[in-house]
């Protein structure tokens, strides 16, 4: 048995239509194993390869350009929460933020806490610049975050 369900292989298979080749369906179908299982494991790289006919390492290949995806090993918290450092953020205090942040969850950017809760990052520019700093939870956007608003929303997502 594999990792991946067959509801998510059928999520993936879906996709193949809409697209020209398999090929470009590697793309979309890391974001959804991504997702749902919070990484994208060595053994679900091939799955996903089997589905579009293609070898492991062409996955792979597309998985490993991106920074954004966590693979073998490395497991995403619920929650993503990133931080800017981007020029806008950064001079309205975002590495302060950020070493708050690694302070109050006691982690540093790129890990997740132990009880799997929350992964923090770093992020340039999220486009919110107006909003400085800001950060991310997963796709939503949090402006205006001070170090007190940051425990809040810490707070909430440890809930
Ligand atoms: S620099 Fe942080 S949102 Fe643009």
């Amino acid at each position: 048995m594999g990792v991946l369900s067959e509801s998510l292989k059928d999520r993936i298979r879906a996709y193949i239509p809409k697209y020209p080749r398999k090929q470009a369906v590697t793309l979309p179908a890391l974001h959804l194993v991504h997702d749902e299982l919070r990484t994208v494991s060595n053994e679900a790289m091939v799955e996903i390869a089997e589905i579009l006919d293609l070898h492991p390492s062409e996955v792979q290949d597309t998985m490993t350009f991106y920074a954004f995806f966590k693979g073998e090993g490395e497991k995403l918290g619920q929650t993503r929460l990133w931080v800017c450092r981007g020029l806008a953020c950064m001079l309205r205090g975002a590495y302060e933020l950020i070493e708050h942040c690694e302070k109050k969850l006691g982690v540093h950017c790129g890990q997740t806490t132990p009880d799997g809760k929350i992964t923090l990052e770093f992020a340039e520019c999220i486009g919110g610049c107006d909003g400085a700093p800001a950060c991310l939870m997963d796709d939503k956007h949090v402006m205006n975050v001070t170090p007190e608003k940051a425990d809040k929303l810490i707070g909430e997502l440890r809930q």
